[in-house]
């Protein structure tokens, strides 16, 4: 394992991670599961495709889903600053002999549609189309009030190289990672927007999404949203948590949407603004590291993730024993 300078020469701006794009089985039951039970704003809908923002985001979209009768993933967005930066990416990944092609897409004006390589399809824009931000609209705030998109999280074969690409190539931070007691690394939290994280990598079958971070206010917000879930019969769809993370130091909760794509409401992280920020470094088997409180997270969340369109993920070649807790025994 080797940690690599961040990249400060390259010639585009990404802002931050701004949306992922879904495939679902039915449209109707995401709506009530994002809209009802979390609280996410319409934007727009048709009959087949559900746009969804933030309260306080005034982008059109950051969770796009269309029912097309299966569970995957089409795309993960990314916000450059501006229009001139799409150029000088689509030069510099067509310089990599990588993918790079502008594609039309709903709601955004110009969008490049790139794979990185071990095959993520990411796609950047500058400019969405302008929506009313509902911030202070607190009549109609509800479930989790998700205020915005936080992050993403992956899994990746190759989490080493995976990192080096999004911090020597694309120009983001790294703020906390995992190295296997071999000295392997194991997972990695990079970020563009100045907070923990916009990408996150975990070592698995990949690549493949692990989970959409949404950001909330307060952790009350979060224990409501377990409330409403709990009232309405969502109890199934609750994975993992609430707790604290060690990494990150956020408080969170997993859930599964009706396709099995992961939530992860998301809240109170830190500052990493700082040019000189030091990465933190985790040990694998330390428990804290995923609950600061020490409880283990179950198999499905080191196993289970959402598959791209298209792409056929591997296994990994690291070998890591994650701590898990192992609700067999308990029945
Ligand atoms: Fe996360």
């Amino acid at each position: 394992m080797a940690l690599i300078d961040t990249n400060y020469s390259l010639p585009f701006n990404v802002i931050r991670c701004s949306h992922i794009e879904y495939a679902v089985k039915d449209l109707k039951a995401t709506k009530k599961f994002y809209v009802d039970i979390m609280g996410f704003i319409v934007s727009e809908e048709t009959e087949k495709s559900l746009y969804l923002r933030g309260v306080e985001e005034q982008n059109h979209h950051c969770l796009v889903f269309h029912e097309t009768g299966k569970s995957e993933v089409y795309t993960l967005g990314f916000k450059v600053a501006f229009d001139k930066d799409l150029d000088m990416m689509e030069r510099h990944f067509k310089g990599l002999g990588l993918y790079a092609e502008f594609v039309d897409k709903h709601a955004e004006e110009r969008t490049l549609a790139v794979k990185t390589p071990i095959g993520l399809p990411v796609e950047f824009h500058a400019h969405q189309t302008k929506v009313p931000t509902m911030m202070r609209d607190y009549a109609k705030h509800k479930g989790l009030t998700p205020l915005r998109f936080d992050h993403i999280n992956c899994f990746t074969p190759d989490c080493q190289s995976t990192y080096e690409f999004f911090v020597g190539q694309l120009g983001f931070k790294l703020t906390e990672y995992t190295l296997t007691q071999k000295g392997d690394m194991w997972a990695a939290w990079t970020h563009r927007k100045g907070n923990v994280h916009d990408m996150a990598l975990t070592n698995g079958k990949g690549p493949r999404l692990h989970h959409a971070g949404i950001w909330t206010a307060s952790v009350n917000h979060i224990i409501h949203l377990l409330d409403v879930m709990a009232a309405e019969g969502f109890v199934e769809n609750i994975e993992r948590g609430p707790g604290r993370h060690g990494i990150s130091n956020a408080f969170f909760l997993y859930v599964l949407d009706p396709d099995g794509h992961r939530i992860e409401p998301f809240t109170s992280d830190y500052l990493t603004v700082d040019p000189d920020w030091e990465p933190l470094g985790w040990d694998l088997r330390d428990t804290r590291r995923q609950t600061l409180w020490g409880a283990p997270a179950p198999k499905s969340w080191f196993e289970h993730g959402s598959v791209f369109r298209g792409v056929d993920p591997v296994e990994s070649k690291i070998e890591s024993k994650p701590i898990m807790a192992n609700y067999e025994d308990l029945q």
